[in-house]
């Protein structure tokens, strides 16, 4: 037994049943170190999510497979860390210093949920252990306030250097919005040149101290306000949402092309409003036809991250800003929200492990739509 090798642990570990979570993890360098001592085997995995709540179930699943993999161990000690990776990028060191991964959640469109899936991705990564912060890049309508349940205004304090803003927490994730800053009442109006600058400031003037991710909820469309709002946030990478329907597609390639002419890597494609279950029959229903978002991923090379259910529990949790991973934690919608987190969680990583996520600062404007 003494002759095991790390691939043959590796392969056992593949056996185990992790519905729960995205094989990725197990493939990308996950056993650290093992060590076999009269027939006792100890094995230290990092797996590269934010599961720290599941670990302990991992553990015994691994734990497990190992002894009907090989039966004569004696004694199997694993040791589980979850761990978020990062890339080197030396432009977000210097903006976000403690922030490990920066995710746009855009859209072509209005209205197709990436508010609703901004926020609750964040709440689903919060939930396996992940310290997570959102900024609402939508300072036209902020909607993040509203559908995270603040109501208060954030507190400013001065640093050695600056005024430091301290974003506000709800539901495990920090949060800047400009809905925070000022009066629900007075009208905002920004011009381009202005939304970058209050989201450069939502940076470099906020308090976010340690992050594993940071998501920014930006604005629909992708004109001229949105290509230098990208520009200005050193991205790890991009989500996209669309609905699947043609018209919403045509617009999702759009944003598409946006993130890539500005060398933005696409972490993933999202379907919303993607099916709905009716209650009484449990029947489900494509009621803006199906699989748009998986076909429109594979003709992009971009991962199909999943699709997310339209139902009434999904909007009212936004609208009484008690997300649904808190309002109802056992339903489907819960369920489908973590499952796409860890997946976006696995994409993320395997962009760090490639060391090209860093979003270049560069520009071409030739390219037609
Ligand atoms: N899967 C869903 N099921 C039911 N309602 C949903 C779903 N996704 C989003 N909604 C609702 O649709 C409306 C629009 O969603 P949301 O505000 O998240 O979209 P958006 O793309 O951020 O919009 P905007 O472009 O205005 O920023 C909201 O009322 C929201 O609650
Ligand atoms: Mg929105």
């Amino acid at each position: 037994m003494s002759d095991l090798t790390k691939n043959e642990i590796l392969n056992a570990l593949k056996k185990v049943d992790d519905s729960n979570f995205n094989k990725d993890f197990l493939i990308l360098n996950s056993i650290k170190k093992f060590e076999i001592k009269s027939n006792n085997l100890s094995v230290d995995i990092s797996i590269t999510l934010p599961a720290s709540a599941d670990c302990k179930q991992l553990q015994s699943k691994f734990a497990e497979a190992l002894k009907k993999e090989f039966t004569d161990l004696n004694k199997i000690d694993i040791n589980i860390d979850a761990k978020v990776t990062t890339h080197q990028d030396s432009s977000k060191n210097a903006i976000l210093p403690g922030v490990k991964n920066t995710i746009a959640v855009a859209s072509g469109k209005g209205g197709v949920g990436k508010s609703t899936v901004a926020v609750n991705l964040a709440v689903a990564l919060a939930k396996d252990g992940a310290s997570v912060g959102l900024i609402d890049a939508d300072v036209y309508g902020p909607s993040i306030p509203l559908m995270l349940g603040l109501n208060e205004k954030s507190k400013i304090y001065q640093d050695q250097k600056s005024m430091k803003m301290i974003p506000l927490t709800n539901y495990g994730i920090k949060v800047i919005s400009i809905g925070l800053l000022i009066d629900d009442k007075a009208p905002v109006i920004w011009r381009g040149p202005m939304a970058s600058g209050a989201v450069k400031q939502f940076m470099t003037d906020v308090d976010w101290g340690e992050l594993d991710y940071l998501f920014f909820d930006l604005p629909p469309g992708t004109g001229d306000i949105q290509l230098t709002l990208v520009q200005t946030i050193p991205l790890t990478g991009a989500v996209i949402v669309t609905t699947p329907q043609e018209v919403s597609l045509i617009d999702a390639r759009k944003a598409l092309k946006m993130f890539t002419r500005v060398n933005v890597p696409i972490l993933g494609v999202i379907e919303n409003m993607s099916y709905f279950i009716a209650p009484d029959t449990g029947k489900k229903y494509d009621i803006f036809g199906t699989g748009g978002g998986s076909k429109m991923a594979v003709e992009l090379d971009a991962p199909f991250l999943g699709g997310i259910p339209i139902d009434s529990r999904i909007r009212i949790g936004g609208d009484n800003g008690i997300p649904v991973l808190y309002d109802t934690p056992d339903s489907e919608y819960t369920a489908v929200f973590t499952q796409l987190s860890r997946n976006l969680a696995a994409q993320v990583h395997i962009r760090n492990l490639r060391g090209n996520s860093a979003a270049k600062m560069e520009i071409s404007l030739d390219d037609d739509e």
